[in-house]
């Protein structure tokens, strides 16, 4: 038997008792004659103590030669601590050593395994094994683990079937890149892994599953960011005989039972709005409504002076920043070149400090008085003590750079609490999104999502103005899910795939079995996907989903530990039927 107990569960009601521990050497403390180890495993930390009077001969002696993340097992007896550790579980005792064996030598690791390392990232995912070791990444997969729990709890106790779908499939259409398998026996052609089990989940509603859900991994080749992995992890659902307001019903049931068992926290507020509001109040379709700084338009109040800038814009809209009219120019300065960078675009930035006495101070008083700078504070909600920052130009534009002001204010002013939580629906997405690069009209969200049946009759005049019956889900300003009701009329799926530029032999080419399985009486189905990952990461208070994902990939798509993708031999290409052209 390794051990009798793990190193996470000895308290002082275990005193006197004989125990057998097993796990990495922490830390050593050698006095000479007295020898102290900590071994840790993934339950915790136990002290272990060595003399030279209590112990037997030699046992001392091993422990002496113990290396950090040396395996060893201990016998020995449970003793109250003189000095008591307050900071762990454990720290009321420690165990006097009879017996030791080490199970396995360990080289020096890389890197400490403390709660504060002093590896860098690409050290510690070389070593993620190590990593994972230490408790924060540890902990950060524990938690994920409860999530997964929870969520199943909550769709099994709501009716939803698990049921898998394949990986080695036909490109399924999300937008992204798909990653390819080559086939050896069939020469010349190949998988695609999925970037969803988007098609699959509509074919078993068709199989009558009626609830169906899976936490499945996805692939998508993207540009990666904080918040996206090649290789990630869908909560994937869907339901038959559904209107949309069933399906928000569910899902913001599973948000709420996840805030409840996982955080404990009951959300009073669920709000939805549609995609139009989120652009027009927050210039953003996945907007942080933990604090406000709602957009104020300013058009009518702002234009028809002289002020060129202003008139010739689409668009003239600021937000007020609390508390931020003490700024100095210095530092209104940097916020203009903030806004001038290119990532954000802006061309430059207007502001008006609104005094404690009320009056106003603005780098346009040239063009603007006293009265009309009131107008901008009441359109922007300004107090006494804020600033107001007013971009403009065209509209889309514009919102885009002033939600990029608004969400780095509000990183700047503490606004975006780890422990706080906002979720909200957005709904109403337009059906279609035109594309600069291809000149043609994508799916917003993806080719099966139904029109709002009223705007069916718009597709051939106005197709960027026909709204879709789909939704996401935002929590603090991140989209964690999004789905829709689909299509479930061939006719209907024959006319989007004839908007979307597909020919009629390319629809059937790739979606052929879905139109044939819509001859088969499919019912009105519909449903969403929560990205599992992301919403594990803002449960637990960050935004970074590579820490709580095991063994995730680096910003280049690689996995550095074992180091992929990486070629393979010429053996393997021709089995392959691959001939590489470098
Ligand atoms: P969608 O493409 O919106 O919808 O994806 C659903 C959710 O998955 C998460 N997500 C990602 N997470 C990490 N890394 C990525 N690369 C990544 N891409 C997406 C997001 C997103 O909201 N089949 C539809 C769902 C449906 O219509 O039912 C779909 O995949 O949190």
């Amino acid at each position: 038997m390794y051990r009798s107990h793990t190193c996470g569960e000895l308290r002082k009601e275990h005193i006197n008792k004989e125990v057998t521990l097993s796990g990495w050497v922490q830390k050593v403390r050698d006095k000479g004659f007295m020898v102290w180890v900590d071994v840790r495993d993934r339950y915790g930390i136990t002290q272990l103590i060595f003399d030279e009077e209590r112990t037997p001969n030699g046992v001392l002696e091993t422990a002496q030669r113990l290396g950090r993340e040396f395996v060893i097992q201990v016998d020995g007896t449970v003793i109250e601590r003189e000095s008591k550790n307050a900071n762990i579980p454990t720290g009321t005792i420690e165990v006097l050593v009879k017996n030791i064996t080490v199970l396995n030598e360990s080289k020096t690791p890389p890197f400490t395994i403390e709660n504060e390392t002093d590896g860098g990232d690409d050290l510690r995912m070389k070593y993620r094994y190590l990593d994972i070791r230490r408790n924060p990444v540890k902990n950060s997969l524990i938690f994920r683990h409860k999530v997964g729990i929870e969520v199943r709890n909550y769709l099994s106790n709501e009716g939803f079937i698990e049921v898998e779908t394949p990986y080695l499939i036909k490109s399924t259409p999300e937008g992204a890149r798909d990653f390819v398998v080559p086939s050896r026996m069939n020469e010349g052609q190949f998988y695609a892994l999925p970037q969803s089990p988007q098609t699959f989940k509509q074919l078993l509603m068709v199989g009558g599953m009626d609830k169906y859900f899976q936490i499945v991994k996805c692939f998508r080749d993207e540009d990666l960011r904080a918040d996206r992995q090649p290789e990630f992890t869908q909560i994937d659902c869907e339901m038959a005989f559904v209107e949309q307001e069933d399906i928000l019903n569910v899902f913001e049931g599973l948000t709420r039972h996840l805030l409840k068992e996982i955080k404990g926290i009951d959300i009073t507020n669920f709000p939805r709005i549609t995609y139009d509001e989120a652009m027009r109040k927050y210039g953003n379709d996945k907007p942080d409504i933990r604090f406000g700084m709602e957009f104020g338009e300013l058009n009518e109040v702002a234009q028809h002076k002289d002020f060129k800038v202003f008139n010739d814009a689409e668009l003239v809209v600021g937000i007020a920043v609390p508390g931020a009219a003490s700024y100095t120019r210095k530092e209104i300065d940097k916020l203009i070149d903030w806004v001038k960078r290119p990532q954000v675009g802006a061309l430059g930035m207007v502001y008006v400090k609104c005094n404690e006495d009320g009056s106003f101070k603005s780098s346009v008083d040239k063009f603007y008085n006293e009265d009309d700078l009131k107008k901008w504070a009441e359109a922007t909600n300004a107090k006494a003590g804020d600033l107001i920052c007013v971009l403009s130009g065209v509209a889309n534009k514009t919102r885009a750079q002033l939600s990029a002001l608004r969400m780095e204010m509000a990183e700047r002013l503490g606004l975006r609490k780890a422990d706080e939580f906002a979720p909200l629906w957005v709904l109403d997405f337009p059906l279609l999104e035109w594309d600069e690069e291809t000149a043609c009209y994508h799916a917003m969200h993806h080719p099966f999502t139904s029109p709002k049946p009223e705007d069916v009759k718009l597709l051939d005049t106005e197709p960027g103005n026909v709204r879709a019956n789909a939704y996401d889900l935002v929590l603090n300003g991140n989209e964690i899910g999004g789905g829709s009701i689909r299509i479930h009329d061939k006719d209907l799926q024959a006319l989007m795939f004839k908007h979307l530029g597909f020919t009629e032999e390319e629809a059937k080419a790739q979606f052929g079995f879905l139109m044939d399985a819509f001859q088969y009486g499919a019912p009105p189905h519909g449903g969403l996907a929560f990205g599992f990952d992301r919403l594990v990461a803002i449960l637990g208070g960050q935004e970074t989903i590579r820490d709580f994902i095991a063994f995730p990939k680096n910003n280049s798509g690689r996995d550095v530990m074992i180091d992929a993708p990486a070629k393979i031999d010429e053996e393997q290409l021709k089995e392959l039927h691959i001939k590489l052209n470098l």
